[in-house]
């Protein structure tokens, strides 16, 4: 008898190594340009850390949770259930609250990459084992973190050059209006109840917000006369969830907001994103999906901590890359590096990097390092050509110094010439 694979798991062969490193590059880069470090968290988990968080009812943790079987001779205080994990956030939060990550500056930025198991169908893009690359931000809840995260997450699959992609966004309030919109929810769809799926009927009873989400024609049409999320949930949400949408105009990401997504997890709160391929118009195969959960952390008996994350699919994303062909060489040089000296500049560095990128120009920056030796001793490593540095002053009045690594000589130029002044010395024109 020839041995298999267990179903929906899949050798990783050499020929496909190069994509999996073009992937944890982008991953290892994108975090250390915005300060994220690694952590990693174990495969298996108590059962009970994700009924508590995922959602006891959830689909992920009612249906398709992998029990790994336990010998009987455990010591009696270890007798609770113990699973494989079916996603990375749960257990990153555990290590928050385990770790006095509390106590840190906050915020606190992490980013994980790591195997998860759902005992799903099989099916093209959907595996029993697959990997998620995973980040995540505590301790704040300003809208500005929201839009950088999301931003974030549109970099990241930007800078693995996939085509034909949308963002969408919406927002499912907090805790203080959940009760009132669900209500409301369930007034609505009391008139629907007839054209409803059997699922979406139970989900009736259980969490009306999960309809919105069903992909069956007629619970679609059910949804079409609601009133949209954004103007269901209270003012504090509104008022959220406008300065997001805000922050995300003034940082270019083409974002829509969409009425119907909903994400499948109990622990979500307010802002929700997904990315995936313009013509996946059922969300069937999301690439990515984030959003915030700000009361997970007080969930699991830490003090109130808000948060916000996303994950995404690597096989998913590999599957892509190959249909729409691209090249996944991964550039050795680095061209130029962002230096940065304070919150404002760091900002700056980001907007500076982001216009490296259009110009195709190979940029590299540290965001978590705050001093500039430790940053130029990084760019000497990297063997860039060029450091920019921004610091208070030249944030303010407008400026960049440009440093010859090799030479180590400065000049000064006004951040409208940046790029031209660059581009030139690189011969790029
Ligand atoms: P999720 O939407 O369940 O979110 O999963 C994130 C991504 O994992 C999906 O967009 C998809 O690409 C991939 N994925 C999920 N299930 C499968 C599967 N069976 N086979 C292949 N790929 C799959 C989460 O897991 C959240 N923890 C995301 C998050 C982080 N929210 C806040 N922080």
């Amino acid at each position: 008898m020839r041995m298999q694979t267990v179903r929906g798991t899949s050798d990783i062969l050499p020929e496909d190594q190069r994509y999996w490193n073009f992937i944890f590059n982008v991953i290892n880069s994108s975090a250390e340009i915005n300060g994220f470090e690694k952590i990693e968290t174990p495969i298996i988990e108590y059962l009970g850390l994700f009924e508590k968080g995922t959602g006891e009812t959830t689909e992920v943790v009612s249906k398709q949770m992998f029990e790994v079987k336990r010998l009987s001779n455990e010591p009696s205080d270890d007798k609770e259930k113990q699973v494989l994990r079916p996603e990375i956030t749960p257990g990153i939060v555990r290590a928050y609250l385990n770790h006095g990550m509390n106590q840190w500056p906050q915020p606190v930025q992490v980013f994980s990459i790591g195997p998860c198991f759902r005992y799903e169908k099989p099916q093209a893009g959907r595996y029993r084992q697959f990997w998620q690359g995973d980040f995540e931000s505590f301790g704040t809840d300003d809208p500005a973190t929201d839009a950088r995260m999301i931003s974030l997450a549109w970099g990241i699959i930007k800078d693995l050059r996939i085509r034909n992609v949308k963002l969408e966004i919406n927002t499912i309030g907090c805790s203080n209006c959940r009760s009132q919109v669900l209500d409301s929810l369930t007034n609505y769809f009391s008139k629907k109840k007839a054209i409803l799926c059997k699922d979406c009927l139970s989900r009736y009873n259980k969490n009306p917000l999960r309809i919105l989400d069903c992909k069956k024609v007629n619970c679609q049409k059910a949804t079409k006369d609601m009133i949209p999320m954004k103007d269901q949930v209270c003012e504090h949400c509104q008022d959220h969830f406008s300065q997001v949408i805000d922050f995300l105009k003034d940082s270019n990401v083409p974002y829509s907001i969409s009425n119907n997504l909903v994400r499948g997890f109990d622990y979500y709160t307010r802002t929700i994103f997904e990315i995936g391929l313009k013509s996946d118009i059922k969300r069937q195969s999301t690439l990515l999906g984030g959003g915030r959960y700000d009361n997970l952390i007080e969930t699991y008996g830490g003090r109130p901590t808000p948060a916000i994350g996303f994950g995404f699919g690597i096989e998913r994303i590999i599957n892509i890359i190959k249909r729409q062909k691209i090249k996944v060489e991964i550039a050795e040089k680095t061209q130029v590096f962002v230096a940065q000296l304070g919150e404002d500049a760091k900002r700056k560095a980001l907007t500076i990097l982001e216009w490296l990128k259009t110009e195709g120009i190979s940029a590299r920056a540290a965001l978590s390092k705050n001093t500039l030796k430790s940053q130029l001793k990084m760019a000497d490593k990297l063997k860039a050509e060029y450091a920019i540095i921004i610091g208070q002053r030249e944030f303010l009045d407008g400026t960049a110094i440009i440093r010859s690594m090799n030479e180590g000589i400065q000049e000064v130029v006004d951040q409208e010439k940046l790029m031209d002044k660059l581009k030139e010395k690189l011969h790029l024109k």
